[in-house]
């Protein structure tokens, strides 16, 4: 926590609007995408698709992927405890809807499905896109299954298993334009899907990393990411990093409030 409260200074300190950017790529996503407030249609069942999860007292019993990703336990736990505490928050899920049109990506791959709440805005934001989504526990999958075809989501294929076997299978011969890695938040784990995603990227693919501060381990593989050859820009808000791998672009790194 403390970890975290000297970090969120520091990056309150760094950090700058869209009016302290000066690469036309970087102030145009800003503008455009991070600080689009104009309303969507599709925020409306994004909002419902939440809602239905978090009114779902449910419970299941779930497996827990911990240290070195091994299925530790099993336990129960309400779904609606489960979106309200691994789910993306609105306004996160909202971003990632508005960043997929923005890139208009094609294919889409989702490191960490949970109970579905980003992939749900991911395939409403952009139904014409193709998304994999990764999840190791069971039951948890099922519940994200059901509600995509409760809520009629149809561009999405769920891949059930630890990410240590299912990203290389998944990966398979295939290059993805937007890779969301939101899951086992530890320091080699995150690196290790990294280096194994990049071989699958063009250049304009985009990779977000979710909670880039959220532990020690979590900012050491950021900053390995961010400092890595194939790396050009970097965008650090605090809550998401996001990297790109645009050639034409100088090698830099920007920190910005959303
Ligand atoms: C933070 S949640 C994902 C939230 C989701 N992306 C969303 O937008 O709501 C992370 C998920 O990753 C899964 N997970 C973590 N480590 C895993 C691993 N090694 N293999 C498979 N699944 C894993 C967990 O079971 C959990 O459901």
């Amino acid at each position: 926590m403390l970890f975290q409260i000297k970090f969120y200074l520091k990056f309150l300190l760094k950090s700058k609007n869209k009016h302290g950017i000066h690469s036309p790529f970087v102030y145009q996503l800003v503008s455009d995408c991070f600080y689009d407030k104009t309303d969507k249609k599709w925020y409306k069942t994004l909002h419902r698709y939440r809602k239905s999860l978090l009114n779902n007292h449910t419970v299941i019993a779930i497996e827990d992927f911990g240290a070195g990703s091994k299925s530790l336990r099993s336990h129960q736990r309400k779904v609606s405890d489960i979106a309200k505490n691994a789910g993306i928050t609105k306004i996160r899920a909202q971003l990632l809807g508005r960043l997929s049109t923005y890139f208009e990506a094609k294919h889409i791959l989702e490191i960490g499905t949970s109970v579905g709440i980003g992939t749900a805005a991911l395939s409403l934001s952009n139904p014409n896109s193709t998304i994999i989504t990764l999840e190791g526990c069971k039951n948890t999958a099922t519940i994200a299954k059901e509600n995509f075809e409760f809520f009629n989501l149809k561009n999405i294929e769920v891949v059930v298993g630890n990410f240590s076997s299912t990203l290389a299978q998944t990966l398979n011969n295939k290059t993805f334009d937007l890779v969301f890695f939101d899951g086992n938040h530890q320091k080699q784990p995150t690196i290790d899907y990294f280096e194994q995603c990049l071989a699958h990227t063009h250049h304009n693919s985009v990779f977000v990393f979710d909670d880039i501060y959220w532990s020690k381990g979590m900012q050491d593989a950021w900053q390995y990411i961010i400092n890595h050859p194939k790396v050009t820009v970097s965008i650090d808000t605090y809550y998401w990093g996001l990297v790109f791998f645009r050639k034409e672009q100088v090698k830099e790194h920007f920190v910005v409030r959303v």
